[in-house]
């Protein structure tokens, strides 16, 4: 076989026709390998003795972006105030919520920000996250966060590359369905195992105590969960999440992405936020690593300041890893940061936030029930649905469908299907769990909610 045989096929994603996967700066086997048998054999099995490696195209494009080109077919891209797009997983930016601090306009920037800055994050941003969990969840705990527990990351996204960088040999588990990112981080590295735990539907994808005990017990040495849950809207609270905790001491890493902390509509909005943060017992020696940031709670995706928490030792190593991974987090902002991070603000900001966005979860729960969606649970935290289309007339039952025939009423949500984390490529299309469901953003502001409604009442409709 050749080694131009052995290319890979894929499909063209606007014909379905399949396509050689077209492989960079690799030409077909030299005369002398083609009339060499040896050659032939020893190429077949070395693929990695390719002239070239080139780029792998294939690696590029995850579950939003990918809903994004398909809108852009119908338009998108052109007209997308026209648009209700309730695909990406951002909140609303503007300065229109009620109690909400205004977001600075302009940066007053220091000569210091100049100079390439600590790859782990400048120490006052360090010291302003330690400080705002040791005051929002370890006020009465004697082992409190210092600066050398937080590490600042450019972006939730290389946050948690960063994390998987640092992960020794071990089986990671990961649940199902879960944030779209992690497919891609965990397929990135291949010092560890991903191994795949599926959530019950019936159960409302709940992560139930003795679900961690059996990882445990099957070997499994790190547990990766986004909490509050995307896509699902759930979220796992004391004394459930204390009982996981105490599970997982001494026996397994915990990574616990917070980004939706602040989304949380369980205390009557009262600004709480639940954090693992709570229940470590000493932080340097409990295995938690905490992430969040600006993207979500403060509503600045764009600012691209993230932060990850654990012990001393292991921040050391992921604030290092920076250097030869992203090379840090840009100064100005971490500056511009530090101020927002003051407990009471960030108190009275969560108030703010957790009332304007459960009004939008009460506003489209009640859109979609009378479209005749089925809702068994209503979201407690985040600004996503999680819908099962199963009620819906055959030709939009189905999560791919179900968005097409959105795409052509202006509406782009996320069909389940990318929330089918399938890092080793297991798994059939239409084997999967999720693929009678979408997911749905409220993120952003009411007009846009509406007019999405609208969309989907049409498609229903229809
Ligand atoms: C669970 C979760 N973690 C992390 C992130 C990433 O945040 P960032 O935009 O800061 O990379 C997201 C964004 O959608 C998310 O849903």
């Amino acid at each position: 076989m050749s080694s131009f045989e052995r290319r890979k096929f894929s499909i063209n994603r606007n014909t379905g026709e399949p396509k050689p996967g077209r492989r960079f700066s690799i030409g077909g086997p030299s005369t002398q390998e083609a009339n060499s048998k040896i050659h032939r054999q020893f190429r077949a099995a070395h693929e990695g003795h390719l002239p070239h490696a080139g780029l792998d195209a294939t690696r590029a494009s995850t579950g939003v972006v990918w809903c994004t080109e398909r809108a852009a077919e119908y338009g998108f891209l052109d007209a997308p105030h026209e648009w209700a797009n309730l695909g990406q997983g951002a909140p609303e930016v503007d300065d229109n919520i009620e109690g909400s601090f205004p977001r600075p306009k302009t940066l007053d920037i220091s000569e210091n920000s100049r100079e390439y800055g600590p790859t782990a994050g400048i120490k006052p941003l360090r010291e302003a996250v330690a400080n705002l969990y040791n005051e929002h969840h370890r006020k009465d705990k004697p082992s409190k966060y210092t600066w050398e527990n937080v590490a600042i990351v450019p972006g939730g996204r290389a946050g948690l590359i960063r994390i998987a960088a640092v992960l020794n040999n071990a089986y990671v588990g990961f649940f199902i369905p879960d944030y779209t990112a992690y497919n891609e981080m965990l397929s990135l590295f291949k010092n560890f195992a991903a191994i795949p735990i599926p959530l019950s539907e019936e159960e409302g994808y709940h992560i139930h105590p003795e679900k961690i005990e059996e990882e445990i017990a099957r070997g499994t040495g790190v547990i990766l969960t986004s909490n509050p849950r995307n896509p699902t809207g759930r979220v796992v609270q004391n004394p459930e999440l204390a009982e996981i905790q105490d599970i997982c001491r001494e026996r397994a890493t915990l990574i616990m992405d917070e980004f939706y902390a602040g989304y949380n509509y369980t205390s009557d909005c009262d600004g709480a936020t639940i954090s693992a943060a709570e229940n470590v017992v000493d932080v340097d020696e409990d295995d938690v690593l905490i992430i969040d940031g600006l993207t979500k709670r403060f509503r600045l995706p764009g600012w691209r300041v993230a932060w990850i928490l654990g012990p001393k030792e292991f921040i050391k190593a992921i604030g290092s890893c920076g250097s030869y991974l992203d090379g840090g987090t840009n100064v100005p902002f971490q500056e511009a940061a530090i101020p927002m991070l003051e407990p009471e603000l960030v108190k009275r900001e969560m108030v703010a936030l957790q009332r304007h966005f459960r009004d939008k979860r009460d506003y489209v729960v009640k859109r979609l029930r009378d479209m005749g969606f089925v809702i068994r649970y209503v979201p407690d935290s985040t600004f996503y649905l999680w819908l099962n289309l199963e009620g819906l007339p055959g030709p939009i039952s189905d999560g791919l469908n179900f968005f097409s025939h959105c795409l052509e009423e202006k509406v782009i949500v996320v069909p389940g299907i990318f929330f089918d984390l399938n890092p080793a490529r297991r798994r059939d299309l239409f084997d999967s769990p999720c693929h009678h469901m979408v997911r749905f953003s409220y993120g952003p502001t009411m007009e846009t909610l509406k007019k999405g409604c609208d969309g989907i009442e049409r498609v229903v409709n229809k």
